[in-house]
């Protein structure tokens, strides 16, 4: 029996000390020590032996299985320790490889330009008024002195919306006479001067920003672009204060040593008419391609506010005076990025965007 136990042991311990994987270690441990393992077997084998030999054999079974049991230990934890060890070398991290960095946007030009200029406005003390962008034919032309008939129609190639069933144009709108269509995709920010006044007493002091739209589309002009209009109606307003206004807007919006000028102009809801124009940022006046080698950039339209267009919304033109402009955000933009395309800024080219 001692033989027995003891190749037994020799056996599961070469066993064990091969076993290379949990399973292997586990199949032994099964092997020896499991209900009907070979070690075990010895136990159960006892029963047989002579009395006066249990004792002395009892004790040698037991010493083979707690000896087997240790090496049993040690090997399952070899085997954890190398399962451990591959691992660590598979996942291994390397720390100083570079990181990858997230693109970070930024707000597009036009926007950037519009909130500017609303802050800029702000500070002189404006608030932002709003209106919509399909527009009645009564407000964006007719209570701007601009009736059917007017020539000044020409000046904007207008988007009219041609519907089956048109809707009941608002009391005061103009008769329809044939195929005349009364709602139109703005063609300006104008109309929310009227919108404004009818809607309210004097004194108004707003600037509308928002989308326009013509049929018309070259370097210089797409069908929908941006403008922000600017109303400042009180009693006593004259052109000083326009061109106060105007310079300090400009000055703000392109830097301290810009400088504005006024030149006469037409349009229909003021009068007189001006067109504003700005000292070159390219050039700083002396002359470059961007403002073809005048040294002067032309950016808005403005004027004392007609008084036929101050009696059309029911103020009193006696009494109260006002002043307007209307400017093109893109137009600003352009110069301010020196963008010789305007349509460039609406292709959302990120490649062209990320440069400004
Ligand atoms: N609405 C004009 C346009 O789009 C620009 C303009 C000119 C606006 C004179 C005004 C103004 O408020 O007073 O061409």
């Amino acid at each position: 029996m001692i033989d027995e136990i003891n190749r037994l042991l020799e056996e599961g311990k070469a066993e064990l000390a091969s076993a290379s994987s949990e399973a292997q270690v586990e199949a032994a441990r099964v092997k020896y020590l499991g209900k009907s393992g070979s070690l075990s077997a010895l136990r159960k084998g006892m029963g047989k032996l002579a009395p006066a030999e249990r004792p002395a054999m009892g004790k040698l079974v037991s010493e083979a299985l707690s000896r087997f049991e240790s090496l049993l230990k040690d090997q399952q934890h070899k085997i954890g320790e190398q399962a451990l060890q591959r691992d660590l070398a598979r996942e291994k991290l390397d720390v100083t490889l570079p990181g990858r960095s997230q693109k970070r946007g930024h707000r597009h030009p036009v926007s950037q330009a519009l909130d500017d200029i609303v802050e800029i406005f702000a500070r002189l003390g404006f608030h932002v008024a709003d209106g919509p962008e399909i527009e009645w034919d009564l407000y964006n032309f007719e209570k701007l002195g601009i009736p059917s008939d007017h020539p000044a129609r020409d000046m904007q190639d207008t988007f009219y919306l041609d519907l089956a069933t048109q809707p009941e144009p608002p009391p005061g709108s103009p008769p329809t006479e044939g195929a005349q269509k009364q709602l139109l995709l703005r063609t300006h920010t104008s109309p929310v001067q009227a919108r404004t006044m009818l809607a309210q007493p004097p004194p108004v002091r707003i600037i509308a920003p928002g989308k326009v739209y013509r049929c018309d589309s070259d370097i210089t002009h797409t069908p929908m672009f941006h403008q922000v209009e600017c109303l400042h109606v009180e009693q006593g307003l004259s052109m000083a204060h326009l061109r106060g206004t105007l310079d300090a807007f400009a000055k703000a919006f392109f830097g301290s040593s810009v400088k504005t000028r006024l030149r006469p102009s037409y349009f229909p809801f003021t009068e007189p008419s001006a067109e504003v124009d700005v000292s070159c940022a390219a050039c700083g006046g002396k002359g470059c391609r961007l403002c073809k080698q005048t040294g002067w950039l032309e950016v808005l339209g403005s004027g004392m506010v007609n008084p036929d267009v101050l009696a059309g919304v029911g103020y009193d033109p006696e009494k109260v005076t006002g002043y307007a402009f209307g400017v093109g955000i893109d137009r600003l933009a352009m110069l301010r990025y020196g963008i010789d395309d305007l349509r460039s800024l609406f292709e959302n080219d990120v490649r062209f965007l990320e440069q400004l």
